[in-house]
């Protein structure tokens, strides 16, 4: 199935994307958002697109075709954000876009790991050039920190018995082999999802360093959007949503000191306007046609 760009009408629309205007895609994927952006800031206007993914970026390549120089895409991870917007004349910027985690594309290729429904090496990286797989650290380490990272990333009540089941099994090959041990341990079928469902997402979190990412590239956004350009994310997990959520309120403070401080001695000077208070997510249509949108939280803020 091809990806299906998730709140795709409201994202640009709150982007505010005009004529002429440059726009950053930090997550192009497939080029969903890159391609509505540009049917609005064409003529005149610029894209870069950014992907840490090479087949991704070439998905986009081939459908981001016929707008020819209006489109820079480069394959690279959304962490140096500013150097890659600076390098491309992407200075300042009117628009950033990240739409997080991974693409359709990604989650059913068999080849890489991302989905429990086929057997598939444990590998998980959004780009080749990463050293560590979903493999290596389920093989390496120590019990308890496995333990740690389940709960941390996954949210995982059962983190402690998976890691004490995931040791005793090692080493651990495959999607599927994981997928059974899971089943495996009492209790674990009852719930509502698919009892693997917050291991892997914790295992991709961790082996894509998706929250440390995404908080070095969020800290950049400030530096490069011109005053009025727009900065919207969105996530389809609490730890990223929390994470987008406490960066965009920080900025938009005039005083970050504790409330027990009479008067100001931090001087922060806010840099963001917030455009959603409340995360947007998708319509029940949207969610029945696309129902990997169900978890989807848009969150928009303007640089000032
Ligand atoms: C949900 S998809 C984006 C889909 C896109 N909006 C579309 O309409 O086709 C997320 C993309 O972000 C990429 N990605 C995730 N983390 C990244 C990072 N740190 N740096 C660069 N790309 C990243 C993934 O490889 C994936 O292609």
């Amino acid at each position: 199935m091809p990806h299906t760009p998730v709140l795709l009408h409201t994202t640009v629309e709150l982007l505010n994307v005009r004529p002429g205007g440059r726009y950053a895609d930090a997550t192009v994927g497939t080029g969903g958002h890159a391609e509505a952006i540009l049917r609005i800031c064409l003529p005149g206007g610029l894209l870069l697109g950014i992907d840490a993914d090479p087949k991704a970026l070439e998905v986009a390549r081939q459908r981001l075709a016929p707008h020819g120089d209006a489109v820079t895409l480069v394959n690279d991870n959304f962490r140096h954000l500013e150097t890659i917007c600076r390098t491309n004349g992407f200075y300042p910027v009117d628009g950033i876009l990240f739409d997080l985690g991974l693409s359709s594309l990604q989650l059913e290729d068999r080849d890489r790991g991302f989905s429990f429904m086929f057997d598939a090496p444990l590998d998980m990286r959004f780009s080749p050039t990463q050293k560590t797989t979903a493999a290596t650290i389920l093989n390496s380490y120590a019990e308890k920190d496995l333990a740690a990272l389940l709960w941390d990333y996954g949210e995982e009540r059962h983190s402690r018995l998976i890691a004490r089941r995931i040791v005793s099994m090692r080493p651990v090959t495959s999607t599927r082999q994981l997928v059974e041990a899971i089943e495996s341990i009492p209790g674990m079928t009852s719930g509502r999802i698919h009892p693997a469902t917050r291991t892997f997402q914790a295992l991709r979190i961790a082996v894509n360093r998706e929250l440390d990412n995404l908080a070095e590239a969020l800290q950049q956004t400030v530096r490069i959007l011109a005053v009025g350009g727009r900065l919207a994310v969105i996530s389809y997990h609490s730890l990223e949503d929390r994470l987008v959520k406490r960066f965009m309120q920080q900025e938009s403070k005039a005083c970050l000191c504790p409330p027990q401080v009479l008067s100001c001695t931090c001087h922060h000077i806010p840099t963001l306007r917030l455009i959603t208070r409340k995360p947007i997510t998708p319509p029940e249509d949207e969610i029945r046609r696309n129902p990997r949108s169900r978890s989807a939280k848009l969150r928009v803020a303007e640089r000032i």
